[in-house]
């Protein structure tokens, strides 16, 4: 059977692990998928440092660009990361050669994915980004699949491992702040600029990406409300644990009579409720619907193997054939965005 060919750019804590994986797992990938996936290119800056797979038969591109762009393959898989600069050159390279591109990077989708959805149906392909949200949890199949026939009402939840990694530690170690920052880092959870994670930017990015699954509407990450951790103290969450709460980086999106309400801060939630109960590096997404009522899904929201396993998914749906429109809908059903008046929370 004909290998499904993929280059990957980007080799960092997702790109290492993902490479990696397909090389330990081949035996069950094959079995599942039915055909072998092969990493034929990849791209990242140090062609010297050992990452942890076998790299010897693989074409090497110094520029993912060229990579996207030249490469003999059937699927592009960006893990760079950044809005904009390389990871956005080369995944428009791919789709307009009308390659399928999986990315877990949130930034670039928030900030251009109906753009590039638009790109991708123009050439006859797709984008994929289970990873992209809420890191190992696979919400955005559930959103575009699963719960297709539902209408949403509301989507929140912890959508940021490193916030909830350090107001955990903080809250039961009592460590400081910078020191619980430093542990995230060092563990691979944080974003490579990680005032991304501590200012709520990467939290609203993942959000405006489940706000337009939810409610079909075109990404206006523009809209949200964001605030960040870096005001909360251990101080402020002993307190809040003394009078029954827990803090939590929270996202919201929810259905107002005037539009669609999205934001980002930090809240008091009760000590009893599930969504206290997250912690560490889990991420736990709640949707409320009218046909389900509401459903929680929780698991690990960041780091190397969960993540590349949402990465993997998609690969896998490239080898199946199995995909589906970027954005749940053809993108030019998708409606505009309206902003709700915004109410105290
Ligand atoms: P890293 O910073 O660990 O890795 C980034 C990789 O990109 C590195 O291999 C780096 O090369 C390479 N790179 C950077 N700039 C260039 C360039 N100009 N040309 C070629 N290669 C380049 O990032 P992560 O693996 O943590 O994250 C990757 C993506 O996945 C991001 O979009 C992130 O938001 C997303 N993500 C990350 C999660 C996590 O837990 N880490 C979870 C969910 C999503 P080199 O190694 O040589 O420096
Ligand atoms: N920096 C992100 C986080 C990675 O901590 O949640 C997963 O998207």
């Amino acid at each position: 059977t004909k290998p499904l060919r993929i280059g990957i750019a980007g080799l960092g804590t997702v790109g290492a692990s993902l490479a990696r994986l397909l090389q330990t797992k081949a035996g069950s990938i094959l079995h599942r998928a039915g055909r072998p996936i092969e990493v034929v290119a990849v791209s990242a800056r140090d062609r010297a440092k050992d990452r942890g797979f076998d790299a010897g038969a693989m074409e090497w591109h110094d520029d993912p660009v060229t990579l996207a762009a030249q490469a003999d393959i059937d699927g592009f898989v960006e893990l760079i990361g950044g809005a904009d600069g390389p990871a956005l050159e080369c995944v428009t390279a791919a789709l307009k050669r009308g390659i399928p591109v999986v990315t877990a990077n949130k930034a670039l989708l928030a900030h251009h994915g109906v753009d590039l959805a638009r790109l991708a149906a123009a050439n006859g392909t797709e984008v994929l980004y289970e990873a992209a949200v809420a890191g190992g949890i696979p919400i955005i199949k559930t959103m575009r699949e699963s719960l297709s026939g539902n209408d949403v009402t509301r989507v929140y939840g912890i959508l940021n491992g490193t916030c909830n990694y350090m107001l955990t530690r903080m809250e039961r170690e009592g460590l400081s702040f910078d020191v619980c920052l430093k542990d995230a880092q060092d563990l691979g959870y944080a974003e490579a600029d990680p005032t991304f994670d501590i200012g709520g930017f990467d939290a609203a990015h993942k959000l405006a990406i489940l706000t337009s699954l939810a409610f079909g509407t075109e990404i206006d990450s523009g809209s949200i409300y964001i605030e960040g951790i870096e005001r909360v103290t251990s101080e402020d969450i002993a307190a809040a644990k003394d009078l029954g709460y827990t803090i939590k980086l929270l996202a919201v999106a929810q259905l107002t009579d005037t539009g669609i309400e999205q934001r980002v801060h930090p809240a008091l939630i009760p000590a009893a409720a599930a969504m206290a109960q997250v912690s560490g590096v889990t991420n736990a997404v709640a949707v409320d619907t009218d046909l389900l009522g509401s459903i929680m899904l929780a698991g690990p929201g960041a780091g190397g193997d969960a993540t590349a396993s949402a990465v993997l998914s998609d690969i896998m749906d490239l080898a199946t054939g199995v995909v589906l429109p970027t954005l749940g809908i053809p993108v030019d059903k998708l409606k505009p965005y309206t902003r709700a008046r915004m109410r105290a929370h």
